[in-house]
């Protein structure tokens, strides 16, 4: 591994990477390290069948582990160099990494990197983006062809139509509902959304572009004063065309838009529902003056006062990293 991070530091940024969000917290992804340098590949096991047949949510999540990787690491000084798809036929293998030790972090790397650690995805109602801040900027220089667009206030018919739309089409799909009954609204180890991530039925109703999931027993309660309307903005991540490398930057583009979001201060929750079926897709996708595959949408808002759900749960890095053993040190004065 010469100049290479070593096993423990390499952890800690797998670690980091691993807070990324994921579609409804599956953690979809594998990393080996070697003395090729650190590789990231799908974990197909962890596949949402029928949410996610394509695997196109999949690979958004391995693409925002990877950027998150991207800021951990230049925190860190180590600059990571991306190659992706580096295996012709290989579709599962999404990445290498080789890192070189000759990066100068500023703040901002440094605020990148406690946002990982304070970011989640916040399903309650959102006060409004205070005026002349340009979300624009948040997904940074290099959005490897990844469109931001930020919707309209006027939209949110349009989307509150299209969520609408998604959710009548899943009532009676008992495919989709018990899937999203098995990873949303009940703890099991380490993996889906505990019930305190999500909101009540109340909560949720206030939010009118928000995904419909199983009330859970135990919620996240909002102690704002009074019911409020949700006054979150949403953006929009779309790419020109729907292929595997548009997933994976767009998960990359998503990644950096909910950490600078973040270290700014705002609340932020992804949503795929309306991406995910074409009636829904072609009403979020006429909001976009220039056209383009809908991927993804984002809240994004001033946080109502009360305490944030606790972080969700992730696998211990263990069990998603694997490093090659050490070479055993053969003491040659025991018999
Ligand atoms: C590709 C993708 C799609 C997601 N879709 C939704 C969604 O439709 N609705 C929602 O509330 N959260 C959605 N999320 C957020 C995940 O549920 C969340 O990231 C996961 O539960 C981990 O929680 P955390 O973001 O708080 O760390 C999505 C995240 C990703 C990466």
């Amino acid at each position: 591994m010469n100049g290479q991070p070593d096993s423990a530091v390499l952890e800690m940024l797998v670690e980091l990477a691993c807070r990324a969000p994921s579609v409804h917290n599956s953690q979809p992804w594998r990393w080996t390290y070697s003395a090729h340098g650190l590789d990231l590949y799908t974990d197909r096991s962890r596949l949402l069948g029928v949410i996610d047949p394509t695997e196109r949510q999949m690979v958004m999540s391995c693409g925002a582990a990877l950027d998150h990787l991207h800021k951990a690491a230049a925190a860190f000084r180590w600059t990571a160099d991306i190659d992706v798809l580096p295996t012709p036929g290989a579709p599962d293998h999404l990445a290498r990494i080789r890192f070189a030790h000759d990066a100068h972090p500023r703040s901002h790397e440094f605020d990148l990197l406690a946002a990982i650690n304070r970011r989640h995805s916040d399903r309650r109602a959102f006060g409004a983006v205070s005026a002349g801040r340009d979300l624009t900027k948040y997904v940074g220089r290099d959005t490897h062809g990844v469109e931001l667009t930020v919707l309209s206030a006027e939209s949110t018919q349009t989307l509150a139509k299209a969520s609408m739309l998604s959710a009548s089409i899943r009532k009676y799909d008992a495919t989709y509902q018990a899937e999203i009954r098995w990873w949303a609204g009940h703890s099991f180890r380490s993996g889906g959304i505990p019930p305190e991530a999500l909101t009540d039925h109340a909560d949720a109703s206030r939010v009118r572009v928000g995904r419909q999931f199983p009330e859970p027993h135990r919620v996240a309660r909002v102690l704002a004063q009074e019911p409020v309307e949700d006054e979150a903005t949403v953006v929009l991540l779309g790419t020109e065309s729907d292929d595997r490398l548009d997933w994976l930057n767009c998960g990359r583009a998503m990644s950096s838009f909910l950490l600078a979001a973040t270290a700014d201060g705002l609340a932020t929750c992804p949503l795929t529902h309306m991406t995910e079926q074409s009636g829904s897709r072609q009403l979020v996708e006429s909001l976009t003056p220039r056209g383009g595959v809908a991927q993804v949408l984002i809240r994004v808002g001033t946080a109502m006062i009360g305490s944030p759900p606790p972080r969700t749960p992730r696998h211990p890095v263990a069990s998603v990293l694997s490093v090659p053993v050490p070479a055993r040190v053969v003491n040659r004065n025991r018999s």
